[in-house]
């Protein structure tokens, strides 16, 4: 598969944590649910990633894999519209970061700050290991080797996917450069006609020589838009434009998943580690205990003490789930002690419980039968394993080991 195809391609991994939570689903899930339907995604389970930390401790691991995957399928991402599988079952991943490790400079890794800073976080781990450090190439290769074109993280994981851009380049300036590539340039560029041919050497020249970023994205587009040459054809005439060779791996772009805004039942930010959590297959019961339990306005002693929402982790839920109407309701009647907090938490209630209806629901299926689990993710790593072996093919004959 080529890199021009491959653009479509969205891949996203999460580690195992077990049970997900309503802070998953806002910051996270709502947006794969929304991506499959207009990229083709692929979404893995990184248990790899998971031993990089819990090494001394794993047997939790894949409990928690299914736990998760559970929770991917009720929040809905959908088996027939997104690959769904375990990072350790499409073992290709394993073969690109070694690959991958060979020319990688150990500088590189030392110095993405996530290295450092887990290390400091979690003092009572010992992560002073070679698996942690390579953490962020092990990702790289997760990315890589579907040649994935969009990889949807969070604002912390924006320096892996910066890390995977310079590994591709340092892969293609090192590896791209088949011999005869000047002169298969050439043949293509004369396959394109008269007229695109010498655009492409007018657009080309101008942004090799003046750095004109325009002209690179014409030219680009011109060779995107051709229609009588082979998609290999088309790389190496993208790979002439910046001057390299070939593209075996192409650079893949960061989609920043807004920060949830997803407050937990204490008016931070929803976690596990903070026990402040509505888990998405929460009973009502327990959806309705949790939020009656919230802390309101302190000032809101008694019943008819005025409050201010501003201070209330409740109005925060408010802003997420109300329409303008409740939300008026609520400042209205909190700030004139016209409404009480009981009452203004039963919206809440409600809209927490009616969103996670359909979720419980699809759960539930899916917990009666864990064949089925197993053999979604069994079919989401065939899939996925069909494209990762294209990607290596390509991979070990640029490296010299065309063995096979
Ligand atoms: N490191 C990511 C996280 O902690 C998980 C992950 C592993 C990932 N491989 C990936 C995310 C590849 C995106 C792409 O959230
Ligand atoms: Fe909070 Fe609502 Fe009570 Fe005001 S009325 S303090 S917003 S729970």
């Amino acid at each position: 598969m080529s890199s021009i195809a491959s653009q479509q391609r969205v891949l996203s991994g999460m580690r195992p944590t077990g049970r997900l939570h309503l802070g998953h689903y806002h910051g996270v899930l709502r947006n794969w649910v929304k991506l499959q339907y207009e990229y083709d995604c692929f979404f893995f389970a990184a248990d790899w990633h998971a031993l990089t930390t819990a090494y001394e401790n794993p047997q939790g691991i894949q409990q928690s894999v299914f736990e998760m995957v559970v929770d991917w399928l009720a929040a809905g991402v959908n088996p027939n519209n997104a690959n769904i599988f375990v990072q350790s079952q499409v073992p290709e991943h394993a073969e690109l970061h070694l690959l991958l490790s060979m020319m990688t400079p150990l500088s590189w890794l030392e110095r993405v700050p996530t290295y450092k800073d887990q290390q400091d976080k979690l003092k009572d781990q010992d992560l002073s290991t070679y698996g942690f450090l390579g953490y962020p190439l092990l990702q790289s290769a997760d990315i890589l080797i579907y040649r994935a074109g969009l990889v949807p993280v969070g604002a912390d994981q924006i320096a892996h996917v910066e890390i995977t851009r310079e590994v591709a380049r340092r892969f293609n300036h090192l590896y791209g450069r088949e011999p005869g590539f000047e002169e298969a340039v050439e043949a293509a560029i004369t396959k394109m006609g008269k007229k695109s041919a010498k655009l492409y050497a007018d657009l080309r020249r101008r942004y090799q020589e003046s750095g004109d970023d325009d002209a690179l994205a014409t030219a680009q587009a011109l060779v995107k838009d051709q229609q009588n040459i082979t998609l290999g054809d088309k790389e190496r005439l993208l790979g002439s434009l910046e001057g390299s060779g070939k593209i075996i791996l192409p650079e893949p772009q960061a989609l920043l998943t807004p920060a949830s805004k997803m407050p937990g039942l204490d008016g931070q930010k929803m976690s596990k580690s903070y026990g402040n959590f509505i888990s998405l297959r929460e009973l009502p019961d327990d959806v309705d205990a949790k939020i009656r339990k919230m802390p309101t306005d302190p000032a809101r002693v008694r019943r008819h003490d005025a409050g201010n929402p501003d201070v209330c982790p409740v109005w925060q839920l408010h802003e997420v789930y109300s329409d303008d109407a409740t939300r008026q309701w609520v400042q209205q009647g909190c700030r004139s002690a016209g409404i009480g907090c009981i009452e203004c938490k039963k919206p809440v209630i409600d809209a927490v419980n009616a969103e996670l209806a359909p979720m419980r629901e699809r759960a539930r299926e899916f917990e009666d039968s864990p064949d089925l689990i197993r053999s979604i993710l069994e079919r989401g790593a065939e899939n996925a394993s069909a494209i990762a072996e294209d990607t290596l093919r390509d991979v070990r004959a640029a490296m010299g080991l065309a063995y096979r």
